[in-house]
């Protein structure tokens, strides 16, 4: 079966091994499987739904185009381009919140942490995030969108957001509900410091995270002071209960390894930190120092980016209109 890919990353700077482990990486295996089409969006009409500095702004979208290209997306088999050089999704999203409910809405619990205490000074754009996504996704026919954990609820939004247009408008399988292909084991890496916190861009403490624009000295340098406790590597799952920061660095190392948490686990079953630590830090500079040396490298470059993002975008919009098209019929405009 042909799979139909989406999924979207916002450029809002600091891009991390996070955003990498449970977004970019499977992006690239699911390109390279055959049969798929791919369509990897740089949402940044998501990302204006708190302030941006609009010329920083422009770098981010930039910086995380060179980010999917540097971890392997290629623009020759997947489509890349940004959000907002496809109007069909600013449309879609009008349309498609005059499906969605109120009460659907405010069950979605990332507006409530974004919000913070404060709610009524959060934007608007904050609280139907979730609807732009979901015509994001809608708009290309999407059946499968490789996301985080944290993206679960936004998926199962838009999932009920198609059911209820093909419902009301009387068009059965018209709009593809969307599957979510979430890693079973590593889909949340946590902070470096913390192990109960999720490994995040806005966290203040650049320790706690490893960037995608990091040097390898850097990335050597965080490993090696990362959290851990007292007690040796655990020889068996069971064991990692109570020690987050011991499961984390172990899923990390698993999933650059490809290789699930129990193999893990026995390679070092009673070892000292140190020693697994020092493998770890050479694993994740292994992957990530080409990343960050090929990222600053395409960033000499912004014609070469934008033109990649254009045409892109053409490619999108070519797909896109031709649904919105189909919608607005559908819902007699
Ligand atoms: P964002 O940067 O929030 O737009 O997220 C881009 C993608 O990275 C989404 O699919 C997120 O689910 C994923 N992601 C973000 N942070 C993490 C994390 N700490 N662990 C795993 N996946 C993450
Ligand atoms: N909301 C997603 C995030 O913050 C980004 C995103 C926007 C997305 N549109 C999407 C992800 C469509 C998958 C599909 O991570």
């Amino acid at each position: 079966m042909t799979k139909k890919i989406f999924s979207g990353v916002q450029p809002s700077g600091n891009l991390h091994l996070g955003n990498y482990i449970g977004a970019i990486k499977n992006f690239v295996d699911l390109q390279n499987q055959k049969g798929n089409q791919c369509v990897y969006c740089v949402v940044d009409l998501h990302a204006i739904t708190l302030r941006q500095d609009p010329k920083i702004l422009k770098e981010n979208i930039r910086e995380t185009t060179a980010a999917f290209l540097a971890s392997g997306i290629d623009p020759k088999k997947s489509i890349i381009f940004n959000q907002s050089l496809v109007p069909a999704h600013a449309e879609g999203s009008w349309i498609l919140g005059c499906v969605a409910r109120m009460g659907w809405l405010n069950r979605m619990t990332q507006f409530k942490e974004k919000a913070g205490k404060d709610k009524e000074k959060a934007s608007i754009g904050l609280y139907i995030y979730p609807i732009l996504m979901t015509a994001d996704i809608l708009l290309y026919d999407a059946t499968h969108v490789p996301v985080g954990e944290d993206q679960k609820q936004h998926l199962e939004l838009s999932r009920d957001i198609a059911q209820k247009f093909n419902t009301d408008f009387k068009a059965p399988n018209f709009l593809q509900v969307p599957e979510p292909l979430i890693q079973k084991n590593f889909s949340r890496i946590m902070s470096l410091k913390d192990g109960t916190k999720k490994m995040s861009k806005s966290d203040p403490s650049d320790q706690s995270r490893i960037n995608l624009t990091d040097t390898k000295d850097q990335i050597l340098n965080k490993i090696k002071k990362a959290k851990t406790d007292e007690s040796p590597m655990p020889d068996e799952i069971g064991k990692l209960e109570k020690r987050p920061e011991v499961e984390n660095l172990l899923g990390i190392y698993s999933s650059l390894n490809n290789q699930n948490l129990e193999k893990s686990i026995n390679e070092f079953s009673g070892k000292n930190f140190s020693s697994f630590k020092a493998v770890l830090a050479d694993l994740v500079a292994e992957n990530i120092s080409p990343i960050s040396q090929e990222i600053i490298k395409l960033l000499q470059n912004k014609d070469y980016i934008d033109k990649i993002l254009k045409e892109g975008a053409e490619k999108a919009d070519k797909q896109a209109s031709q649904k919105i098209n189909e919608i607005k019929k559908i819902i007699g405009f």
